[in-house]
């Protein structure tokens, strides 16, 4: 096994052996003045670690020490040229590869991109071209964007020369993302990938590809989705051969100038464990998650795995659909009943991100719950059909460019009054975080009943552009 070395945490390690004395920031002193309500909870150990920028921890801003060498590391063990580590989760990596690459210029960006990237944009002052989705007839999942539709717009957009990528969707498809890559390269785009939900899939042969791997420019990971790192710990990679502008500045106009310590030595813990033990692990999981899905298409009769191979789906995605409930009803069940807390459910199914080291009695516990919920199903009369759920097969038509309708002045509507009005909000539901309208699109009454179809009510109001 590769043996690798902690350089940030075995100089907080070092530091804390001094016992130090604190007369610095945070105000808790390492500890010594926390809460008394979350000292009880965590003990003291856990804060006496959270250093700011001391003699021999380097400063995340100005890498030159122990945390350039733990990011040159992290990068060699995802394959990378360079990594950043990021401390405001992915949405700081995206925001600061868009505004190095696309800064006033023409970006390509599919319609299921997470509202972090229209952020970007605005903060960029890029000039996004739509592209379409290509989206399941039967769940009306988004599965990204087609070959045939990208080079059908780089004909037609020829001085557009970046492409923002999705790989994989929130609920674990790939799809054509590699070979729009490789389009994209043989046409001289630069390619920018929100891997949000894709930190782990660079560690395995039977897993999807990340789009590092097959070329991408620049990688954006949010490792706290599905690395044992904790949250906002994300991960911004550039490609070996990226020779564009750095994303460097933009990361520190954006971020913090107090990063966490703790954060980053968890990002570095993570990094390793992903060089070091991870394929076993996942050697394993994969054996225990298939077995999984064969015991729930087999024994449970309302409920299935949304699996098609030729979507090339992440396996640690667990997407359940069932005849009889909505996603809300069956979400609302394993809470209730089994303490279980699903990642996100839609109008067609629920969702779990499964552990990469998924044990046998991790997922024995999913699998009484899902055998309840099948018992249960089985009692429902009605039959539940999957709905369309909150993702636009054609691009809605713009009235203004998102910029300028972004700043204009707002009004508020009740949703009933809404049909032909402009969106002065981007109109998302949370999670999944996807826009079906951003600022400046038009309001039709195919998105009002999208919106009531997904939970809305007509009494809700919508910020609108003032007319
Ligand atoms: C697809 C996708 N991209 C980007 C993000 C933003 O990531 P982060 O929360 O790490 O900032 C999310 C978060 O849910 C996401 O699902």
């Amino acid at each position: 096994m590769t043996s690798y070395i902690p350089y940030l945490w075995q100089r907080m390690q070092a530091l804390h052996d001094r016992q130090p004395m604190s007369g610095h920031t945070p105000g808790h002193k390492n500890g010594l003045f926390l809460p008394k309500p979350l000292q009880k909870a965590w003990g003291s150990q856990f804060a006496s670690y959270d250093y700011t920028e001391l003699d021999g921890l380097d400063n995340l801003h100005f890498a030159s020490d122990c945390i350039a060498q733990s990011q040159q590391q992290a990068a060699q063990i995802f394959g990378a040229g360079q990594c950043f580590y990021l401390v405001n989760g992915t949405t700081a990596g995206l925001q600061a590869a868009i505004m190095a690459t696309c800064s006033n210029k023409q970006v390509f960006v599919p319609r299921h991109v997470h509202r972090s990237i229209y952020h970007s944009l605005l903060l960029a002052h890029a000039q996004p071209v739509y592209l379409p989705l290509e989206l399941d007839t039967r769940t009306s999942l988004p599965l990204g964007i087609s070959t045939d539709t990208l080079q059908q717009y780089i004909q037609q957009y020829p001085n557009c020369k970046n492409l923002i990528l999705v790989n994989p969707t929130y609920q674990g498809i790939t799809a054509d993302n590699i070979a729009c890559v490789q389009l994209a390269k043989d046409h001289g785009l630069t390619v920018i990938v929100d891997e949000a939900h894709g930190s782990h899939l660079h560690f395995h042969r039977d897993l999807p590809a990340s789009l590092l791997d097959a070329g991408a420019d620049l990688v954006v990971q949010s490792w706290h989705k599905t690395l044992p790192v904790m949250t906002q710990g994300s991960a911004l990679l550039v490609h070996k051969q990226y020779q564009g502008p750095s994303p460097e500045p933009f990361l520190s106009l954006l971020q913090t100038t107090s990063p966490s310590y703790l954060l980053m030595a968890s990002l570095e813990a993570g990094s390793i464990y992903m060089g070091q033990q991870v394929q076993a692990h996942i050697d394993q999981s994969l054996q225990v998650i298939f077995e999984l899905h064969s015991r729930i298409a087999n024994t449970l009769q309302t409920l299935h795995v949304l699996w098609e191979p030729e979507w090339k789906q992440d396996p640690f995605k667990l997407y359940l659909l069932s005849d009889r409930l909505s996603g809300a009803n069956m979400d609302a069940y394993l809470r209730q009943h089994h303490a279980i807390y699903s990642e996100m459910h839609d109008n067609s199914g629920i969702l779990f991100i499964l552990p990469l080291q998924t044990s046998v009695s991790w997922a024995e516990r999913l699998y009484q719950a899902l055998l309840d919920l099948d018992r249960f199903s089985l009692q429902q009369q009605t039959t539940h059909q999957t709905q369309a759920s909150f993702y636009c097969r054609t691009i809605p038509r713009q009235c203004y460019p998102l910029q300028e309708a972004f700043y204009r002045e707002k009004q508020q509507l009740p949703w009933r009054e809404a049909t032909g009005a402009i969106a002065g909000q981007f109109i998302l539901r949370y999670p999944p975080g996807i826009p079906l309208l951003v600022p400046g699109e038009m309001i039709t009454r195919e998105i009002v009943q999208l919106w009531l179809a997904s939970g809305g009510t007509e009494d809700e109001l919508v910020t609108v552009l003032a007319q």
